[in-house]
């Protein structure tokens, strides 16, 4: 009962009838049995152009974890092929929720895979090592720059190799977490790892853009897969083991919500540039109606209107954030994955840095860079267009 009084609390907030601005559309007593018997059994395909979890499956797991590894003394370029190959053959079992033959199989038994995907990536730091050449590093991937203001941990930042494992479920992603890093034994041991979380799947509607822990729809200007320019913004197409890949920026970002939440709503909004319950902008319009930056309704310092692709020479990228929550602290934790970030991230940041009104009420604590190589045919394995150049 209190779940429904909530619900309704909320749908009044946003002043529409039924809450269904807030995507309560499926009032369900909690205790009335399944309903939600397919959370489990949907699989994401590993095989592809591209590797899954970069633009399916379309919304995001509700859970996932995240890792920067480096290379162990002494692993070498063959090692790293031979790795990259088990954590291609290991995905492909983990996501079609099949057994890895391990002990820890029993840790997601009757589950089903959750829509799981696994998503590796290759750091910077990675070329130069024994027998990968730093000629081979593509100019995409040079370290990012530093930024004005930001202090970041190098304790959680950066890596040789990078993972994303995300899951409906959080045992299937955590025993999918496991068996990527006991694979990795003797050639790569995790730098820095982190969780994740969105809303769980079931709660909300399925297509809803998602909220942050500002309480704000976040991901409405993303580049949609339906757009003609969606593959040259979020797809690289070179070198040849890139093509089908794309690069992937990970900021640890603080939001300092004791400061964030003393603020009148009406201010909220103006410091994004757009509503807070139906995520329109302040332009006018619905969620989806483009802003219009000639309205001063959406000031000059506007986290929308700065990050736009019209004020940074078309720059994009497609984010897929997750929350995070560590003891006291919580914020988001970016992912945006884009075709080059020297045209995504990196002039965005720029533009943004002490200038966006966003940067009083958020802190960049964390960051890593990963060429995220094309997907996998079930004869190869993520990577292997590198490792078999070297
Ligand atoms: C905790 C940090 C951040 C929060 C809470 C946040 C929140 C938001 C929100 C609520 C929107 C509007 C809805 C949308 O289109 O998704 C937005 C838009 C956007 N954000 Fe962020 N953001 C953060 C950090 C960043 C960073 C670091 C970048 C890139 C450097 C970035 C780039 C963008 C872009 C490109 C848009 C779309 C702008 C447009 O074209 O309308 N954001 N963000």
């Amino acid at each position: 009962v209190a779940g429904l009084l909530a619900a309704g609390a909320l749908g009044a907030l946003a002043g529409t009838a039924g809450g269904l601005a807030l995507g309560n559309r499926r009032r369900v007593d909690a205790n009335a049995g399944p309903g939600l018997a397919d959370v489990g059994s949907r699989t994401v395909g590993y095989f592809g152009e591209h590797q899954a979890g970069i633009v399916a499956p379309t919304r995001p797991q509700a859970h996932a974890w995240l890792a920067g590894l480096d290379l162990d003394p002494g692993a070498d370029g063959a090692a790293l092929g031979r790795l990259l190959r088990s954590w291609s053959q290991a995905s492909a079992q983990l996501t079609a929720g099949r057994p890895t033959g391990r002990a820890g199989d029993l840790v997601v038994a009757g589950l089903g895979p959750a829509a799981l995907t696994v998503t590796v990536g290759l750091g910077p730091s990675l070329f130069g090592k024994p027998g990968i050449p730093s000629s081979l590093r593509p100019e995409a991937l040079a370290p990012l720059p530093a930024f004005a203001g930001e202090s970041l941990d190098p304790r959680r930042s950066d890596g040789d190799l990078g993972l994303v494992v995300a899951a409906d479920d959080p045992l299937v992603v955590t025993h999918a977490a496991r068996v990527l890093t006991s694979l990795a034994q003797g050639v790569a041991s995790v730098r820095w790892q982190q969780v994740g979380f969105n809303a769980a799947r079931g709660s909300g509607s399925e297509t809803a853009t998602g909220r942050n822990l500002m309480g704000q729809l976040d991901g409405t200007n993303n580049p949609k897969p339906a757009d003609p320019d969606f593959a040259a913004r979020v797809f690289a197409t070179g070198p040849g083991w890139m093509r089908g890949g794309s690069y992937l920026v990970v900021r640890r970002i603080r939001m300092l919500l004791d400061d964030w939440e003393v603020l009148a709503q009406a201010d909220q909004e103006k410091v994004i540039g757009r509503r807070k319950d139906t995520g329109a902008p302040l332009s006018g319009g619905e969620e989806f109606t483009p802003s219009n930056f000639g309205s001063t309704a959406i000031p000059v310092n506007a986290h929308i209107r700065l990050a736009n692709p019209a004020f940074n020479d078309g720059a994009a990228m497609l984010r897929r954030g997750l929350s995070y929550v560590d003891g006291a602290e919580a914020g988001l934790l970016f992912l945006a994955w884009q075709a080059d970030p020297r045209h995504g991230f990196i002039p965005v940041q720029r533009h943004l840095v002490g200038v966006d009104a966003l940067g009083r009420y958020i802190r960049h604590e964390a960051s890593a860079l990963f060429a995220m190589p094309g997907g996998a045919s079930s004869t190869s394995y993520v990577g292997a267009g590198l490792l078999e150049s070297l």
